[in-house]
């Protein structure tokens, strides 16, 4: 830790020293999202992260190492000279770590790892990520971290600090801020111990970057949210699997939906509305490549600015992802129908993967009962992670 500020490595420090002696979790920044950490080695202290995050222990946890001797240490020596880590891996690592991968690896019959990490499974998954915080704590704690993303179970995922706290307030006593995450959707989890190797959850590395190395050319993918898009939908109501969910309603609009139009307009806007109860609604409005501002509505005042309107928020103007900016819906005969809270991503996929967790709890904050989401092709870069999370947070998919 040469040439690093002592007020920098000082609570990294004592965060190190306190997932090795505590059974609570720390929360730590990624590049990806906010993770929930703990001594991967010692049963006790993995618990402790379910608990803190009531997560069904069925759900394998990430394994972060700070260095690939960390992680030759977790796998099986056969006592030949040979490396412990698969050929197989060997170009993904080369290529995309430190960063947002995470393998899966066997576990052996000697595994160090404590058996809640993998939930009862043959194998762990393992990621060396490329945040400078996060594997300087690693490396001072000493001991691989088990971490999930540090939200609430069915929550959207933290990219800042003022996230976890809102989720976790009360559970855990230490957080480490590093400001906002910078890809802001989880690690792509890919299996290279089967043929042909698997995607199993799309994430930071996209499927073309992951086919583009050797051993690698013939990956499939092995998740599902694309093939439930290809079923009649829209899903109904209620009937969804809860994951990535903010409080509100999702109204998840696919990249289809925009073919022979422009934009979701104000009239598709009051069609939903009218359909629900109980007067004027709160809405939120999630535009990325084509929607129109406020779906073509005069947008009045500004409501806020991300991370500005929770309690604490600290971000810097640097920071700003996006603003939100309110303006009123009314029916023909001029009633309310609903207070629409708009929000744009731009059209960049990698500001969109950025900004999309935190502009799904920043409407929540703001108390939209109904999100509408512009949705993009999940075909291009990291698309495919972006709409998986929306798929998997939609109580309804318009194509
Ligand atoms: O970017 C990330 O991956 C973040 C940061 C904190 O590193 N972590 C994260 O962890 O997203 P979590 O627990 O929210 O998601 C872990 C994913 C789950 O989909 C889990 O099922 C899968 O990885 N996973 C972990 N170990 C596995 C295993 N042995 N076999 C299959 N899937 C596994
Ligand atoms: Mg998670």
């Amino acid at each position: 830790m040469d040439g690093v500020a002592e007020d920098v490595i000082r609570p990294l420090r004592e965060a190190g020293e306190y997932l090795r002696i505590n059974d609570t979790p720390v929360a730590f920044p990624t590049e990806t999202v906010y993770g929930l950490g703990a001594d991967a080695t010692r049963s006790a202290s993995v618990k402790g992260i379910y608990s803190a995050k009531g997560r069904p222990s069925d759900n394998p946890l990430i394994v972060h190492v700070s260095d690939l001797q960390m992680l030759r240490g977790l796998l099986e020596d056969d006592k030949s000279s040979q490396d412990p880590i698969p050929d197989i891996y060997k170009p993904l690592i080369d290529k995309f770590w430190p960063g947002p991968l995470t393998i899966l690896l066997p576990c052996g019959n000697k595994s160090t790892l404590a058996p809640e990490v993998t939930a009862g499974l043959p194998t762990f998954g393992a990621r060396m990520p490329s945040s400078t915080l996060a594997l300087a704590l690693i490396k001072l704690a000493g001991v691989p971290l088990a971490a999930p993303s540090a939200n609430a179970s069915t929550k959207p995922s933290p990219t800042a600090a003022h996230h976890v706290k809102h989720d976790l307030d009360g559970r855990i006593e230490l957080i480490l801020d590093g400001g906002p995450c910078q890809v802001g959707v989880e690690s792509t989890v890919v299996d290279g111990m089967c043929d042909p190797p698997v995607v199993l959850r799309p994430g930071g590395v996209s499927l073309e970057e992951i086919r583009s190395c050797p051993g690698w050319e013939t990956v499939v993918q092995a998740y599902k949210d694309q093939s439930e898009v290809g079923k009649a939908a829209p899903r109904a109501p209620g009937m969804k699997y809860k994951h990535y969910s903010p409080r509100a309603r999702v109204i998840l609009y696919e990249h289809s939906f925009n073919r022979g139009r422009t934009s979701l307009t104000a009239e598709d806007l009051a069609e939903t509305l009218n359909k629900m109860s109980d007067g004027p609604q709160k809405v939120g409005l999630i535009r990325t490549r084509d929607w129109e501002a406020g779906a073509g509505l005069p947008l009045a005042t500004k409501a806020a600015t991300n991370g500005t309107n929770g309690a604490n928020g600290h971000h810097s103007s640097t920071d700003t992802l996006y603003e939100i900016v309110a303006t009123d819906l009314h029916n023909t005969s001029g009633t309310i129908l609903g207070h629409v809270l708009d929000l744009g991503l731009g059209s960049d996929t990698r500001k969109i993967a950025q900004g999309l967790f935190s502009a799904l709890r920043d409407l929540d904050g703001l108390g939209a009962d109904v999100i509408f989401v512009e949705g993009i092709d999940d075909k291009i870069d990291i698309a495919a992670a972006v709409m998986n999370r929306l798929r998997k947070a939609a109580s309804e998919i318009r194509l």
